[in-house]
């Protein structure tokens, strides 16, 4: 079946840096994990550079105990492992440590140097050797994503997996639209500015209106990120309360007023900017 972003939750589960920290740790990353598969999250963001496999090791051990096809995984791969031997050996790998047999889609991290066309005959074969269902790209800027759809079964890329939060908004501008326009979906990481909030700034408007609405900033974010139901967030959490929080955001709603307030503290980009990535 091919991907498609409104056949999926609203939000996915982002799983940077789980995995890392020790047993105890690892046992609430895995119960939050857990709470939002229970509760209808049906896709996982992972990939091979996270923890150096210790994210995918982690998943594993959570989703063996799921029915397979009730649930969508994503894994990526290191530029440096996109030729087609290398992503066949990476990918096996991949499947081991997640103790399943097939991705639902398997991502190029970031563009590094080897040529479009190599990586995308790499995918294809892994797609008919059904171990992956489809493939996507990552961090691709516009130029990035017109260059891969003039390539052989380039136009084949189910999503593009770009930064996105209130204030990190260039997507909206041409790649967003674009994508639209292309039957490709969209998934949004770092909702929050990634761990600690590091990349965004939570200006007074966010925690007045969060608290006017009776709601958390975090969840005002994540709301504000979903808002328009066009595309998917993928938001990492390590706790079950935030997990649970995280479920609840996705029906926070925002009046037209809303919205304009929070556009006169993180505008709305009016030309092509370069792509921002974490
Ligand atoms: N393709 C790429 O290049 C790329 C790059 C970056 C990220 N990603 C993907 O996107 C996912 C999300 O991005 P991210 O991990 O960078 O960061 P993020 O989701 O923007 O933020 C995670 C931070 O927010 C906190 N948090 C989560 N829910 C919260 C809540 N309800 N209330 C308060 N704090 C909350 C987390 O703390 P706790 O853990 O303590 O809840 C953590 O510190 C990643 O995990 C990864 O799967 C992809």
């Amino acid at each position: 079946m091919t991907f498609n972003h409104q056949n999926t939750s609203a939000i996915g589960i982002g799983t940077w840096h789980l995995g890392e920290g020790n047993q105890t740790k690892t046992e609430s990353e895995m119960q939050a994990i857990k709470y939002g598969l229970d509760r209808g999250i049906n896709l996982i963001d992972t990939a091979e550079m996270y923890g150096d496999g210790l994210s995918e090791t982690l998943i594993g051990k959570v989703i063996k105990n799921y029915q397979r096809d009730n649930f969508q995984l994503v894994s990526k791969f290191y530029p440096f492992h996109a030729t087609p031997k290398l992503i066949e050996q990476s990918l096996k790998n991949s499947l081991k440590r997640l103790q399943t047999d097939y991705l639902d889609l398997y991502l190029l991290h970031w563009r590094g140097n080897t040529p479009l066309t190599e990586t995308v005959s790499g995918l294809e074969k892994m797609v008919q050797a059904g171990l992956i269902k489809n493939w996507g790209v990552s961090n691709f800027d516009l130029d990035d994503l017109k260059e891969l759809s003039a390539t052989k079964d380039g136009s084949h890329c189910r999503i593009n997996e770009d930064l996105y939060n209130i204030a990190s908004r260039g997507i909206e501008y041409s790649i967003l639209p674009w994508q639209k326009e292309h039957g490709m979906s969209f998934v949004g990481y770092s909702p929050f500015g990634s761990d600690g909030g590091q990349f965004l700034k939570i200006k007074p408007i966010i925690q007045q209106m969060a608290k006017d609405k009776g709601i958390t900033p975090y969840q005002l974010l994540l709301a504000w990120v979903i808002r328009n139901h066009d595309l998917l967030s993928i938001p990492k959490t390590a706790s079950v309360e935030h997990m649970q929080s995280n479920i609840k955001a996705v029906d926070v709603q925002f009046t037209t007023d809303e919205l304009q307030l929070l556009d006169q503290s993180y505008p709305k980009p009016t030309s092509e900017t370069t792509l921002e990535t974490i």
